[in-house]
């Protein structure tokens, strides 16, 4: 048996595959087109019958068409996108073109190939989209944390156009009754993050004596899940979902952005002390806000819990604790990734050298 999932070179994708493989999942085709964000480095150690990469880009559904033909997946899921909400201000058309057009392209060719089978494997045929709690806007301090049943209000370019992907997924299966499935999960962090998102942003310019670049008052409050926590999330809902149905999913762990920034800058303080006695928070400043940032972000995730059995099994300061020490560990890989188009991004949004 066979998967085909996108994207799969990305932070997400990645500990997807990984972990997919490691508990003895089907063969994975991964459909990615390498962009910035994704590096063949990370799975290039996987045997070529468990993993098979194909370069390109989602929105070509002729290829698409071509992949799903030539390799009769079960399922397809599509983690592909344009994911750093601060570009996606600096820059709308490439979320659109991948997150909205891509989705579509993708959605069609699957919808194709599923009309196609037999009998069975129709009825087990699964699509799953992996779209974010960013989807329900922003939440005030007292607010309930997001439901599924929680209103659409995305305010970034990026939020609007995964919206999109949610609005055409349940489109299919309403309309022709394809089996989409949609999850919104919160915050991910872990190993293989790419370092312009703010935890490994923050851990990486922590050790090389950089600014900490903290939005506005730093007092935004983000719900933070464990990379593999969320992978096993999805696998569940491949595997146990209901085709049509919506899952939310998160780490139980609502902070402030500041206090994250405390606990990283503590974790270093112990592994790897600054010279002269200084502390790595004192690297901090407060720089200009991302427009329309949301404030707050939580998520209830009573049904997944309920209905598929999820209990996420990272306690945060455990998983922080790991993934700084990771990043520690990997600079080698953090050199590979921090090309000159980081850099340039760097330059251009916070005025600096990566
Ligand atoms: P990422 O930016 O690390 O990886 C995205 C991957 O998609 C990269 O490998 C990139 O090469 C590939 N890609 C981009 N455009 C493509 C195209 N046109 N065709 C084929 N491949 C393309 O993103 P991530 O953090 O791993 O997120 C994966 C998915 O999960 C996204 O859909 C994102 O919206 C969603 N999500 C992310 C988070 C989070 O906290 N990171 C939370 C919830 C949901
Ligand atoms: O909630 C899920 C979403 O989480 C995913 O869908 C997105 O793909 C992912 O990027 C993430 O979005 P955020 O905007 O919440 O993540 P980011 O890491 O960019 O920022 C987290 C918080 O930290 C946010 O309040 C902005 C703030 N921040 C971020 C950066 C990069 C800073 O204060 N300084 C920074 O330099």
């Amino acid at each position: 048996m066979t998967i085909l999932v996108t994207g799969g070179l990305g932070f997400i994708g990645t500990n997807f595959i990984l972990g997919h493989l490691a508990s003895g999942g089907d063969r994975v085709v991964n459909l990615d087109l390498a962009t910035y964000a994704g590096n063949l480095g990370n799975l290039s150690h996987l045997p070529a019958e468990s993993h098979l990469f194909v370069r390109g880009d989602v929105c070509d559904a002729d290829l698409a068409a071509r992949i799903l033909k030539e390799h009769r997946p079960r399922a397809v899921v599509h983690l592909a996108a344009e994911s750093h909400v601060d570009r996606s201000i600096a820059g709308p058309a490439a979320f659109i073109q991948t997150n909205v057009v891509g989705t579509f392209a993708l959605l069609e060719a699957a919808r194709a190939y599923w009309d196609g089978l037999g009998a069975a494997e129709k009825d087990s045929f699964r699509f799953l989209y992996v779209s974010t709690d960013e989807v329900y806007g922003s939440l005030g301090p007292d607010e309930a944390p997001f439901t599924e049943d929680s209103p659409c209000a995305p305010n970034s370019p990026y939020s609007a156009s995964k919206a999109s992907g949610d609005h055409l997924a349940r489109a299919y299966y309403r309309t022709y009754g394809f089996p989409s499935l949609v999850t919104h999960c919160s915050n991910n962090y872990g190993p293989y993050q790419f370092p312009e998102k703010f935890i490994p942003l923050m851990i990486i310019n922590a050790m090389d004596e950089r600014p900490l670049p903290v939005y506005g008052d730093g007092r935004q409050v983000r719900d933070w899940i464990h990379v593999e926590d969320h992978a096993r999330a999805l696998s569940l809902v491949l595997d146990k979902g209901a085709p049509g149905e919506t899952y939310n999913a998160g780490g139980r762990a609502e902070l402030v952005n500041l206090e994250v920034l405390e606990r990283i800058c503590s974790i270093l303080d112990r592994l790897s002390p600054r010279k002269g006695g200084s502390q790595h928070l004192d690297l901090a400043v407060h720089v200009t806000d991302r427009p329309g940032h949301d404030r707050r972000y939580a998520v209830d995730c009573g049904k997944i819990e309920r209905e598929l059995g999820f209990r996420p099994a990272y306690a945060f300061p455990d998983g922080l604790e790991s993934t700084v020490e990771w990043y520690r560990v990997n600079r080698g890989w953090v050199e590979s990734v921090t090309s000159g188009e980081y850099r340039d991004w760097m330059r251009s949004h916070y005025g600096q050298e990566g």
